[in-house]
C-alpha cells in the first residue's frame, strides 16, 4: 500500500476543507482503499505513464499472471491489452462502470484517476467489481438482446434501404488492368457524369457500380438497380417510370413508383442496358435529357434527379451499327467508359481473388479454407468464360469435395475445373445420393453454367441454348448466386 496514494486531494479538500494538510487525505485513503480492495475481485494502480505500480494477488490470479511482481513497472496495456486506464490517466475522467472482455472473461470494472498534492494527475486505480456477470445476468441479457436487435435492424435496413453492399475495396485486384478499373471508378465517383461499365458476365459490374455509388457524394441516397434483361419487355416501362393510380384495369389505386422515382437523389444502375427494346430506349433518353419522367397512364411529369450508371456485356457499337441500339442514348450513357477486363486477361489476380473468395465462402461454414500455390497455378491454366462468378463456384465446389480440411491443392482444383469437351471424369464415380430436390437444383445450376460456358458468357445465347426465355434464365441465375 505504500507505493501509491489512491484517491485525490481535490476530492478530499471538497469533502473535508483544508484539514488534509494534517495528512488526513492519506489516512482516509489508506483506510478506505483496503476495504475497496477486499470487496472487489481485483485491484490495480498505474502511474502517470500508465505503468503498473501495484497489483493485488486476486487480480493477478484473475488475469492468469504467473508472477505478480514482474508486472510492476510494465505498461499496463502489455499486461491487460483491453484496459482503458491510459485513457483515464490522459483525460482525468473516471470510467465508473465498464465491461471489459479479457480472454473470454467479462469483467465489470471501475477506474478512477488520482491526484498529487499539487492537484495534478498522478495515475489511476481500477477495481474489478464483478469477475462473473452472474449477479448482473438480467441486465446483461437485456443488453445483449438490445444489441442483437440493433444488429438485426441494421442488417434489414441495409437490405431494404436501397443501400449498397460493396465499396471500392471489394473490387479485388492488383494487376495493371484491375488498377486502371479502380482509377477510373474513383474518377467517376468524384463527378456526377454518366458511367458505362463494359464487361463480360461475372467480371464485377455490379460490384463496381455499387462501389462508385458508395464513394460518391450520393452515397447516403438510394442506390437502385434494375436489370433490363430480367424484366419482360411489356413490363419495363412501368418498372422504370411507375404507374398512375387506376391507369389500367387492375392497376393499384395508389401511384406505383418506378425505379427512377425510387432512385431520386441517388444512383440508378441500369444493368444489361444493351437488352433494352428500342421504344423504351427513346423514353429513357428523354427522361435523362429532361430530368423528368411520366408515369404510365398519367399526363403529369415528375421531376427526378438521378445519376446513371449503366452496364452491359454486349457490344453496343455493333448494336448501333445494326440499328438495335440508339447512338444518341449511347453517347448520353457513355460519358466515362470503364472496360472491365475478363479474368483470363488478369490471371495475376487469381491468387488475391482466391484469398478473398475463400474467406467469404468459409465465413458461414465452420472451416478454414486455403489454397496452395499449386492450386492457384491450376486455376490459372483455365480461361474463365464465367469470370469471377465462375471462379467462386469452382472454389465452392472444390471445397465441398475436398477432404483435406479445407486446403485446396492442384488435384482438388483439377477435379472440379470444367474441361473442354465435357464434365470432369472423376465426378461420376462416387457421387453421394442426395435428396431429389437438391440433385435437380444442382443439375439445373450445372446446366446454366454449361450454357454460359458454351455461349462464352452471352446470356441471350445461353438462354436460347437451354430453350428458355431470357427472363426465366435470369431468374434461375439469380437464385443460384
Ligand atoms: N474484382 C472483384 N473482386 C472480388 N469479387 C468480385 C470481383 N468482381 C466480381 N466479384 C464477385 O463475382 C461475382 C459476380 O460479380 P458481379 O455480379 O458484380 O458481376 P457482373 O459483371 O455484374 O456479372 P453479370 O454480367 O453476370 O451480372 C460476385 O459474387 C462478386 O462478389
Ligand atoms: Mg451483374
Amino acid at each position: 500500500m505504500n507505493d501509491i496514494e489512491p484517491g485525490g486531494k481535490r476530492y478530499m479538500t471538497q469533502l473535508f476543507g483544508d484539514q488534509n494538510k494534517s495528512g488526513l487525505t492519506r489516512e482516509l485513503i489508506e483506510a478506505l482503499f483496503p476495504m475497496f480492495e477486499e470487496a472487489s475481485a481485483g485491484a490495480i494502480a498505474v502511474d502517470r505513464e500508465s505503468r503498473i505500480t501495484w497489483i493485488n494477488s486476486s487480480y493477478s490470479q484473475l488475469l492468469g499472471l504467473k508472477d505478480q511482481a514482474s508486472a510492476i513497472g510494465r505498461p499496463v496495456r502489455q499486461v491487460i491489452p483491453e484496459t482503458r486506464m491510459p485513457e483515464v490517466v490522459e483525460t482525468g475522467k473516471p470510467i465508473l462502470l465498464d465491461i471489459m472482455e479479457h480472454q473470454q472473461q467479462q469483467l465489470v470494472v471501475t477506474r478512477l484517476p488520482y491526484y498529487d498534492e499539487a492537484g495534478d494527475i498522478e495515475g489511476a486505480v481500477a477495481f474489478v467489481l464483478y469477475d462473473d456477470l452472474q449477479p448482473l445476468t438480467p441486465l446483461v441479457s437485456k443488453y445483449r438482446r438490445l444489441h442483437q436487435d440493433l444488429a438485426a435492424a441494421r442488417k434489414a435496413l441495409a437490405k431494404t434501404a436501397r443501400s449498397t453492399r460493396y465499396s471500392l475495396g471489394d473490387f479485388v485486384g492488383a494487376s495493371p488492368g484491375a488498377l486502371e478499373v479502380k482509377r477510373r471508378a474513383r474518377l467517376a465517383a468524384g463527378r456526377e457524369m454518366a458511367v458505362l461499365l463494359l464487361g463480360e458476365t461475372g467480371t464485377g459490374k455490379e460490384v463496381l457500380a455499387q462501389a462508385i455509388h458508395s464513394v460518391s457524394s450520393r452515397a447516403e441516397k438510394p442506390f437502385v438497380g434494375v436489370n433490363v434483361a430480367a424484366i419482360p419487355d411489356n413490363l419495363l416501362e412501368a418498372e422504370f417510370f411507375g404507374v398512375a393510380p387506376g391507369a389500367y384495369t387492375g392497376a393499384d389505386r395508389k401511384l406505383r413508383e418506378g425505379k427512377f422515382q425510387l432512385a431520386n437523389g441517388g444512383t440508378l444502375f441500369l444493368d444489361e442496358v444493351g437488352d433494352m427494346p428500342l421504344p423504351l430506349q427513346a423514353k429513357l433518353l428523354r427522361a435523362l435529357q429532361e430530368g423528368e419522367v411520366e408515369p404510365l397512364g398519367s399526363n403529369k411529369v415528375v421531376a427526378v434527379d438521378v445519376r446513371v450508371i449503366a452496364a452491359t456485356s454486349r457490344n453496343l457499337e455493333t448494336m448501333i451499327a445494326d440499328g438495335s441500339f440508339r447512338s444518341d442514348l449511347y453517347y448520353r450513357l457513355n460519358v466515362l467508359e470503364i472496360p472491365i477486363p475478363p479474368l483470363r486477361e488478369r490471371l495475376a489476380d487469381i491468387g488475391l481473388l482466391c484469398e478473398t473468395l475463400l474467406w467469404e465462402i468459409s465465413e458461414g461454414l465452420d472451416m478454414r479454407a486455403e489454397i496452395t500455390d499449386a492450386g492457384v497455378a491450376a486455376l490459372a491454366s483455365y480461361d474463365w468464360p464465367g469470370n469471377i462468378r465462375e471462379l467462386r463456384n469452382v472454389l465452392e465446389r472444390a471445397l465441398t469435395m475436398s477432404e483435406e480440411g479445407g486446403v485446396l491443392d492442384a488435384d482438388a482444383i483439377f477435379k472440379v475445373l470444367p474441361r473442354a469437351g465435357g464434365r470432369p471424369a472423376s465426378q461420376a464415380a462416387s457421387r453421394p445420393i442426395r435428396p431429389l430436390a437438391e440433385t435437380l437444383a444442382a443439375a439445373e445450376a450445372q446446366a446454366l453454367e454449361d450454357a454460359l460456358v458454351a455461349s462464352r458468357g452471352n446470356r441471350t445465347k445461353a438462354a436460347r441454348l437451354l430453350g428458355i426465355s431470357r427472363s426465366v434464365f435470369y431468374e434461375k441465375l439469380a437464385k443460384m448466386s
